[in-house]
């Protein structure tokens, strides 16, 4: 089926809008047309968390609560989801949700700019976790920011959810959300409204379709991009096709040779699952903006983005991932090395699309990952570093190393890995894989950091990485 109003479940209710702006963003529509002014609006770029609301996505037979943030997220892609705002968190009778009474018990608000967006990232933690252990509450307030209570107190409110009974008004009601939810979920959207196209195709095959007669289309994934050019650069965004309706693309599967993640697999699923593969690439996806950005951002829309800071990309590189590409006829598989041709720059012809990425598996390797940012939470990398090794008696049998931040692409440390491979871990093997960095790197200062800056740390986590390697003893493992 195919339509061109969307529907969504909104107070126990579905709301359904004709042909809604393609690019007018949730919280806009939140504020201005439901007159809601609960959430808020701080910086418009996913930032801060002040416009953080919950979306609930049926998966399973059951509803996934996800925070996000609504400045970045544009209206039609609410389709078949549950809107959750804080207003709705007090129930019929006027009873404050339990996150709002510890949120005030706890003195967790001042001035209360962010304590919307707090409150609504906490009822998410509340929703997705039955234990809120330190980390948990750490990273599930990640993205926002308070200037007032200098976060003990908000803390505070978090430690306090454990006493409290989690049945709340959406459990109890739990069966209706799911009954709508259903009800609504069939369609595919096609919008034509001012010039501006939208269309969210439910299949592969439509989304072909759709690409022969839309070539110029934008591909909007999680928006975590994308959604930036029409909120801080001010400009239209003409024609969109949403890729993230797809559920063919949704998925993460492996074999005894690689892991396959479907190219509109949310982040913070791929970070779960990559955990017990590759542990430090899940340590530096904890660090990936926050939850809000994790729950809608895609791996394929970081590698589409070509950024020189995205996180992913040199942990891609170094683990010589390809990237798997379609267009109307074919299918494409390209080596990443060969992916990315200047600054945000890509080998992507019109009408390709990212369709999944293929990440090898080295069980005998040592892989390796650091972030360098301002900030250790939210913060885009100043320098990004990844090692993927074979080491064997203390021999360096293979390396791959890619760094982000050094150059104007995620690129390989190619006179470094030359220099490391078929040498013995030691002191001067270090030292000189470290000089050799300054010819594979000729960086730039800019606002994150200085051209000596990321030279020096850039060679100071290569040292990080063979001290690590040498205190934990892995290499006797692979003797
Ligand atoms: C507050 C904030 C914090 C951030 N923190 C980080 C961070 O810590 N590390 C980091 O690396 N990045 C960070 N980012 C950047 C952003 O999250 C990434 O670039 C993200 O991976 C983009 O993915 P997306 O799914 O949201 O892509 P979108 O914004 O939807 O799209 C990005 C680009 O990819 C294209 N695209 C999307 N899907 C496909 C596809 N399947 N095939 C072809 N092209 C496609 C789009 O057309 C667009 O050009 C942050 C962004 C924000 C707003
Ligand atoms: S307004 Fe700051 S994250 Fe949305
Ligand atoms: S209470 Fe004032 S910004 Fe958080």
């Amino acid at each position: 089926m195919v339509s061109n109003f969307i529907s969504f479940i909104h107070k126990d209710r579905i709301v359904e809008i004709k042909n809604p702006d393609p690019n007018e963003t949730l919280l806009n529509y939140i504020r201005v047309k439901l007159k809601k002014t609960g959430t808020k609006e701080g910086c418009a770029e996913g930032g801060c968390g002040a416009c953080t609301v919950v979306l609930g996505e049926l998966k399973n037979n059951e509803v996934n609560y996800k925070a996000i943030n609504s400045c970045i997220t544009l209206l039609p892609t609410l389709q078949g989801k549950q809107l959750i705002l804080v207003e709705d968190l007090v129930s019929k009778d006027g009873v404050l949700h339990p996150v709002q009474e510890a949120m005030v018990s706890c003195h967790g608000s001042q001035c209360g700019f962010c304590t919307p967006g707090f409150v609504m990232a906490l009822f998410s933690m509340f929703k997705n976790y039955s234990k809120f252990k330190d980390d948990v509450i750490k990273d599930s307030i990640a993205g926002n920011l308070c200037r007032c209570t200098g976060y003990k107190p908000i803390i505070k409110s978090a430690k306090a959810l454990k006493n409290k009974n989690r049945y709340d008004h959406f459990r109890l009601n739990i069966k209706n959300t799911i009954k709508l939810l259903k009800k609504i979920n069939n369609k595919s959207i096609r919008i034509y409204k001012n010039e501006k196209k939208y269309f969210a195709p439910r299949y592969i095959q439509e989304l072909k379709k759709i690409l022969k007669k839309n070539i110029n289309a934008d591909f909007l994934s999680g928006g975590t991009d994308l959604s930036l050019r029409i909120t801080k650069e001010r400009k239209d965004i003409n024609s969109i096709i949403y890729m993230n309706s797809i559920r063919e693309l949704n998925f993460i599967k492996s074999n005894n040779e690689y892991i396959e993640v479907g190219a509109s697999t949310p982040l913070i699923e791929f970070e779960k699952y990559i955990k017990k593969y590759y542990s430090d690439f899940t340590k530096i996806l904890k660090r990936y903006g926050s939850p809000q950005i994790r729950n809608v951002g895609t791996i394929a829309g970081n590698i589409a983005t070509a950024s020189p800071i995205g996180d992913c990309l040199p942990l891609l590189l170094s683990l010589d991932a390809k990237v798997v590409l379609q267009d109307l006829k074919k299918t494409k598989i390209l080596y990443l090395d060969n992916f990315f041709m200047d600054y945000r720059k890509t080998k992507l012809k019109k009408g390709q699309f990212i369709y999944s990425i293929r990440i090898p598996l080295y069980n005998k390797n040592t892989f390796k990952a650091y972030k360098v940012s301002k900030r250790f939470d939210d913060d885009i990398s100043s320098v990004c570093a990844a090692f993927n090794l074979k080491i064997v008696k203390n021999k360096i049998l293979s390396a791959r190393i890619a760094y982000g931040g050094m150059a104007a692409t995620p690129l390989r440390a190619i006179f470094c890995e030359k220099i490391l491979i078929n040498s013995f871990v030691n002191d001067e093997t270090v030292m000189k894989a470290k000089e050799a960095l300054e010819k594979d790197f000729k960086p730039i200062s800019d606002m994150r950091a200085s051209r000596s800056y990321r030279i020096e740390i850039a060679k100071n986590l290569l040292e990080k990485c063979c001290v690590e390697i040498k205190e934990k003893k892995l290499i006797g493992l692979y003797v």
